[in-house]
């Protein structure tokens, strides 16, 4: 426990709950190097809650307390869950502490939605559910998931197709949702390619990105990498249409035309079908306004896919640009809804279900 832990339960309390023997000072008495064995010892790290000070002492490498020494000295799996006020968690130094520490191989949970501690109205800061915590541990000590050395093939954000060399046709896609899909499938242990359109957000460390503007140009990217793929996941929002003219020269705003003739683009999904292999498990997302649900399984027959993703376009808290998302996930054996979470989470539900097609294969 850190001094901060210990304001809002005794150890003593802790130690009666949990039978355990409570690790508090660095300096313990009579052992110096308490922080080594307990550091040896471990298998995993659970920091939860993780406070904002304890995320920027530990992206600094402090090591003035038990808690953060032990983190230093040791070699084993990290998983922080931060508890936070939901400007502390959106402040630019906290997003650059979690950055830092995901970069450094640490898992960083995001916290939960919800109402906030002291009538701070409703946002991301919450601790996670305890249920999404022990899933994240159960994951971070498998050391053989069913994705593990998988080759992972997934698409972010949108495309950008010119009208001339200073304008295009685009969508409010930002990436989020595919580039979290990257990182939680590189945390599993897969290889993983994320092709990339325009994005608001950076991808993750670890992936191989392939950064592409048209839907051309992801198409062509996909189809280089589909073959020795095991799973796709199309998370991007391409373009559906182009302009059947490009200007080669600026258009003057006194020449402006009436009308722009439009040409669909590929459909990256339905590209990618003679050349799948056997068992590529194929993932696609539906955004949609009306009939949700019969569009998003017309696709999944149309686009021959395992899985689709269906969410809502226009509404505040789902789909482009938020942090949290509402989805259903179908397949030919039926739908499942699930609740307001964040794109991180619906990521690691939507990775359960992959790995237990795959684990069927
Ligand atoms: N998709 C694709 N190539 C496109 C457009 C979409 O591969 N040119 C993929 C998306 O990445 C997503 C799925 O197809 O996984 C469904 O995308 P969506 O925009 O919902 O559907 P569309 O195919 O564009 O159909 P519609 O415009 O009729 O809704």
């Amino acid at each position: 426990m850190t001094r901060g832990a210990q304001q809002f339960v005794g150890a003593v309390t802790f130690e009666g709950v949990t039978g355990r023997r409570v690790h508090s000072e660095i300096f313990e008495s009579g052992e110096a190097l308490a922080h080594i064995r307990l550091a040896r010892h471990a298998h995993g790290i659970v920091i939860a809650p993780a406070t904002a000070d304890f995320v920027a002492r530990s992206a600094q490498g402090r090591a003035e307390d038990l808690l953060s020494a032990i983190l230093l000295a040791a070699r084993c799996p990290v998983l922080i869950v931060p508890a936070m006020n939901d400007r502390m968690w959106s402040h630019p130094q906290t997003v650059i502490n979690t950055t830092h520490l995901r970069e450094i191989g640490y898992d960083v949970m995001e916290p939960a939605v919800g109402p906030l501690a002291f009538d701070e109205g409703e946002g991301p800061g919450r601790m996670p559910e305890p249920d999404m915590i022990a899933a994240a541990v159960t994951r971070m000590l498998s050391k053989s998931t069913a994705l593990n050395g998988k080759r992972v093939l997934v698409t972010a954000g949108s495309t950008r197709e010119a009208i001339d060399p200073v304008r295009f046709i685009s969508n409010h896609s930002t990436g989020k949702m595919g580039v979290a899909i990257a990182r939680a499938a590189r945390a599993r242990g897969a290889a993983v390619t994320l092709v990339a359109g325009p994005m608001e957000v950076a991808p993750p460390a670890g992936v191989s990105t392939v950064h592409v503007t048209s839907t051309e140009d992801m198409a062509r990217a996909v189809g280089e990498s589909i073959a020795s793929a095991d799973v796709l996941v199309m998370a991007a929002a391409p373009a559906d249409f182009r302009p059947s003219d490009v200007a080669s020269e600026k258009i003057k705003k006194a020449h402006a035309p009436d009308s722009l003739a439009l040409t669909a683009t590929t459909d990256v999904l339905a590209s990618t079908i003679a050349a799948r292999p056997p068992r590529l498990v194929v993932v696609g997302f539906a955004l949609e306004t009306e009939s949700l649900l019969q569009n998003a399984r017309e696709k999944l027959a149309s686009k021959k896919l395992d899985l689709i993703v269906a969410n809502r376009a226009g509404v505040p808290g789902e789909g482009f640009g938020s942090d949290t998302n509402r989805v259903t996930i179908i397949s030919a054996n039926g739908d499942e809804a699930l609740p307001l979470m964040s794109k991180d989470d619906v990521a690691e539900v939507l990775l359960d279900r992959i790995e237990a097609l795959i684990s069927g294969r």
